[in-house]
């Protein structure tokens, strides 16, 4: 099936990785073809170890393919260098990792500011105070990391990752270093935003109760994908 490029988000084709030098040089994705439409959710199962956390990078510019495409948003991100990944990543991608990534010498407030500063944006400090809010931590704004729990820690990293606004948000197994009950909650955070803002979401998970909450299910063993299935 193909899509228009305005209504396909994502588009892979035939993406190869191998990271490392010979002799350790490993093989990690094996040829990906995938297509991701714009406001769609989709997450990604595997067992550890077959390429989930590459392939998100991949998409998400954070790492070149070593031969394959990825455009994303229209943009083809095999073409441009570093700094201008950098760039277009900026407002449209955010990203929420399993061990959350703060800055441990900034409070909640500048790191949730800091992608808007990068960019030049005036209101940097009102918009992050107005995105702390939408996760309800209105209340911990000048708090640093180590004051703050995991589950608070995570809804700091996902108005950091929803601040620019992005119309495509990734999560590497979010609620992996939470309780389940912390967990469900980070993730009923993460569908709101993704429902409020219309934006693509695409969750990798070990778990398949939550991947069953996304419209779409992916799933790769050994740097391949195996399925590929939709909710009826
Ligand atoms: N920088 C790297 N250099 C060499 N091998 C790597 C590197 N990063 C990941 N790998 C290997 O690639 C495979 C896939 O890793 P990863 O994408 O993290 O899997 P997952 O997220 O599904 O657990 C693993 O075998 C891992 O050891
Ligand atoms: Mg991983």
């Amino acid at each position: 099936m193909s899509f228009s490029s305005d209504s396909a988000q994502i588009v892979a084709r035939n993406v190869r990785l191998s990271l490392g030098k010979p002799p350790s040089r490993v093989d990690i994705l094996h040829g990906i073809d995938l297509t991701v439409a714009a406001g769609d959710s989709v997450a990604l199962l595997g067992a550890s170890g077959s390429g989930k956390s590459s392939l998100m990078a991949v998409l998400a510019g954070l790492e070149r393919p070593t031969s394959g495409e990825v455009h994303v948003a229209g943009l083809d991100f095999t073409a441009l260098d570093e700094d201008a990944l950098a760039v277009a990543r900026r407002g449209r991608i955010g990203i929420v990792l399993q061990a959350f990534h703060l800055l441990p010498t900034m409070t909640a407030l500048e790191n949730v500011a800091v992608p808007l500063e990068l960019a030049g944006e005036a209101a940097a400090f009102s918009r992050a105070r107005a995105e702390l809010a939408n996760v309800g931590l209105a209340d911990r704004t000048s708090h640093y990391p180590a004051q703050l729990s995991g589950g608070e820690q995570q809804r700091v990293a996902i108005a950091r990752a929803m601040v620019g606004n992005p119309r495509l948000l990734f999560a590497d197994e979010p609620t992996g270093n939470l309780d389940t009950a912390t967990g469900a909650a980070i993730m009923d955070m993460l569908f709101a935003r993704h429902a409020a803002s219309g934006a693509t979401l695409f969750v990798i998970t070990h778990d398949p109760a939550l991947a069953a909450r996304c419209a779409r299910i992916v799933e790769l063993a050994d740097g391949r994908i195996v399925t590929d299935s939709r909710a009826a």
